[in-house]
């Protein structure tokens, strides 16, 4: 008999039913337990999710009791630091929803509980599963762009800003760069090998989201809905990131890798107000580079694909708890990405350049077998 996997869920709404449906494709996989805090929708989703013998929770730790391997946690943002330390010290593995955290102090604690406990934290940056985001991957880390010392990152919506707790400060942390600008950070820094970020100088600003005529919610809009960023790297590179979730534009420019040898441009795949972001797939590779001192420009295939990513995300979430793998996407890559948005945030308020400091972080599990984690 297969060895199954138990899964818990905690936060029942829109993304919990993407995490729902791959669990219960796969045959070794299976749902004990939902908990949201609004009482009956766990109940309520279970039933219209159809997910067998599942038992409902209003309260997270309840849910914890149960004997469980694993747990999604697909809370809105500001949960996600308690659920996941709960979910940790009661000695389950954890699949946090992105962004990890509200703050990069709550990131940090995250990292460190689950090394301390020994499990794995994983977060759900599922544009790492597509085959070109790891060709892009591939062709950087061969060398072939020689040292690549200027990344341009980010997109942009020309409109589509969300609603509800995307806007809400406390329980966001923060808007367009939580949302969306964390898949691009997280597309240039793997591509990169995560070097650690050094400085920041960023202006964000939020003139769509205040303003009636363009957010049903303008009163209720406290975070940034545009920012930019220049990011100093270690190793002497630097990273130019944009996000917008609402311009006058039609795009925020391309995504490109400049090297001492060749130079890489991506566009992102999609089209119409909601596109322009990384989380919709990459629409075309461009290599820049000489062949006996002429310019040639050279076109990679992108490949068509019908992987579906977000279950690969959670399929491999569940092999590296059956395997006992390091967490796929570790949270102590992550906390990289946080530490960028915490200093985009902190330089913007400042009006001025600010420093990046990433406390020390244990060593535990997610050390374990490094080169195995997704995407490397
Ligand atoms: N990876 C992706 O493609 C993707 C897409 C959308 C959203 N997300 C992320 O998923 C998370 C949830 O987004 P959503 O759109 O599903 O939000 P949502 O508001 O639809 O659902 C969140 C649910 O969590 C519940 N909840 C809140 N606090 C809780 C707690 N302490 N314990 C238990 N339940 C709690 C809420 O009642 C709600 O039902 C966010 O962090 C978001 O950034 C990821």
């Amino acid at each position: 008999m297969k060895q199954m996997v138990r899964i818990g869920i905690i936060g029942s709404g829109g993304i919990a039913a993407a995490h729902a449906k791959a669990y219960l494709e796969m045959d070794d996989v299976q749902i004990v337990g939902v908990a949201d805090i609004i009482p009956g929708k766990a109940e309520e989703f279970i039933k219209r999710v159809e997910i067998k013998d599942a038992q409902a929770f209003d309260d997270h730790k309840k849910l914890l009791d149960l004997d469980l391997d694993g747990v999604s946690i697909c809370t809105p943002n500001v949960a996600h630091h308690s659920t996941s330390i709960d979910s940790l010290l009661a000695d389950k593995h954890v699949l946090v929803e992105k962004p990890l955290a509200v703050t990069l102090d709550q990131g940090v604690e995250m990292v460190q509980v689950a090394k301390k406990q020994n499990k794995m934290l994983s977060v759900g940056f599922q544009p790492r599963y597509d085959p070109n985001m790891q060709a892009v991957k591939d062709i950087v880390q061969s060398g072939r762009l020689g040292n690549v010392y200027y990344v341009q990152t980010g997109g942009g919506r020309r409109r589509g800003m969300p609603t509800g707790t995307f806007i809400n400060k406390e329980l966001a942390g923060a808007g367009a760069m939580a949302d969306i600008g964390c898949y691009s950070l997280d597309l240039a820094l793997n591509v990169l090998g995560y070097p650690k970020p050094l400085t920041v100088s960023a202006y964000t600003s939020n003139h769509f989201g205040t303003n009636p005529n363009y957010h049903p919610e303008a009163d209720k809009f406290e975070v940034e809905d545009f920012g930019i960023a220049m990011v100093r790297l270690e190793g002497g590179k630097v990273l130019n990131f944009k996000i917008s979730w609402a311009m006058h534009m039609d795009s925020l420019g391309s995504t490109i890798f400049l090297g001492t040898d060749a130079g890489l441009k991506l566009t992102p795949a999609g089209s119409g107000p909601w596109s322009g972001v990384w989380d919709g797939g990459i629409g075309s590779i461009s290599l820049y580079h000489d062949i006996n001192n002429h310019h040639v420009d050279t076109d990679i295939p992108v490949q068509k694909h019908n992987i579906d990513i977000f279950a690969e995300k959670v399929r491999d979430f569940v092999v590296a708890i059956k395997e006992e793998k390091p967490a796929p996407i570790p949270g102590e890559q992550i906390v990289i990405n946080q530490a960028i948005i915490d200093g985009i945030l902190r330089s913007s308020e400042k009006g001025k350049e600010v420093d990046i400091h990433i406390p020390e972080i244990l060593s535990g599990r997610s050390n374990v077998n490094k080169n195995k984690v997704a995407n490397e």
